[in-house]
């Protein structure tokens, strides 16, 4: 029998191209969300690409009940808690959501762990934990700082696993610190679909390519970059995918805990997205220079090696591929899942 593998947050951006990866590999994803920031569409498109049900229950992480009810009934190997708050500004605006939802309902689901037979789990962290870095490329073992709520419970989130670990040798965590996510599955079916004003800059982009928006803006052009404006380490959300699978892999096979950047080790500028987005989709993305945004820093890539040579994930996918499979995305769903 395939072991099964519990997603929270499985309907979210990140946990839905999780799924399909998952399936592919021929694991069983089963799906827990409270749709607080997805949409039940995407349940539906999943179900079409796998051509198979999905296994869900809507709920929380909070619900404990459930939560091992769902554990036992499908025997679950390894747990991939997605389920989180990610957007920076609100996390400044209302700290306690973040630290309730994203430090407490991590603290919850380890307590409901802890009475079955389920002791591995994947977390999704963040570059944001390395705060503003000495230098780049940056590896596992940089220092960890916060400059918000946000990133503050990614921090408290990693400590929580090591304490938890340190406790008790039969738990195993596979720490995930993403880089910067974006695209969508090359099927143009599922994809990112932020609500209001999206924050991060690619679905920005996207927005005013489709015309949605009347520019960009480009938030600071003086960084001592190669082009003034800031360079991140974009990853393909179909290539953090399948780092997911070689975690829960790694940790099926009964390895120890581990912890690892996942992101591709290249740095783009605001303006090289601006680029590769305009040749991807054929449309011009004006844009204006804007004040730089308070907390962003001017460089942040990984060092990848660690990943690759821990678990054999690398990413493959480029800049152009991201910008052509976000575009698709984006002019077939011009207001995502919600039409
Ligand atoms: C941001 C968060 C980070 C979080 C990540 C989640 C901040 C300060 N950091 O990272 O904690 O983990 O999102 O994906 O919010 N840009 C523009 N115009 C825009 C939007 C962005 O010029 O409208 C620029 C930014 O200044 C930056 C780059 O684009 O140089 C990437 O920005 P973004 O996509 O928000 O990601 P991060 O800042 O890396």
């Amino acid at each position: 029998m395939s072991t099964s593998v519990l997603l929270t947050g499985g309907a979210g951006y990140i946990g839905s191209h999780t799924l399909l990866a998952l399936h592919a590999t021929g694991l069983k994803p089963v799906v827990l969300d409270d749709f607080s920031n997805s949409q039940p569409e995407v349940l539906r498109r999943l179900e079409e690409l796998t051509g198979a049900p999905v296994a869900f229950e809507q709920g929380s992480v909070f619900d404990s009940d459930l939560v091992a009810r769902m554990v036992d009934r499908h025997q679950i190997g390894a747990v991939i808690h997605f389920a989180g708050f990610k957007a920076v500004g609100e996390s400044v605006a209302d700290p306690l959501k973040y630290y309730r939802n994203n430090v407490g309902g991590l603290t919850s689901l380890l307590a409901t762990l802890q009475g079955t037979a389920c002791r591995s789990l994947v977390f999704s962290s963040s570059a944001t934990v390395y705060g503003d870095p000495a230098s780049v490329p940056i590896t596992e073992d940089f220092p960890r700082q916060h400059t918000n709520p946000y990133g503050h419970t990614k921090l408290v989130g990693e400590d929580v696993l090591a304490a938890v670990a340190a406790s008790d040798a039969s738990w195993r965590f596979g720490v995930l610190r993403y880089f910067n996510p974006v695209g969508a599955h090359p099927s143009g079916r599922i994809g990112e679909s932020p609500n209001g004003i999206p924050n991060n800059l690619m679905p920005f982009v996207s927005q005013v390519a489709v015309g949605r928006r009347p520019f960009l803006q480009v938030f600071g052009d003086d960084y001592p970059t190669p082009d003034g404006t800031g360079v991140r380490d974009y990853i393909h959300v179909c290539d953090l995918a399948e780092g997911h699978v070689a975690a829960v892999r790694h940790l099926l096979a009964g390895n120890p805990g581990f912890t690892v950047n996942l992101g591709t080790g290249k740095g783009s500028s605001v303006l090289d997205m601006v680029k590769s987005f305009e040749a991807a989709s054929g449309k011009p993305v004006p844009y204006r220079i804007a004040p730089r945004r308070p907390g962003d820093v001017a460089e942040c890539y990984a060092d990848p090696a660690s990943a690759l040579a821990l678990l054999g994930w690398q990413a493959r996918l480029t800049l152009d591929d991201m910008c052509r499979d976000s575009w698709r995305w984006q002019e077939a769903n011009p207001h995502g899942y919600g039409g």
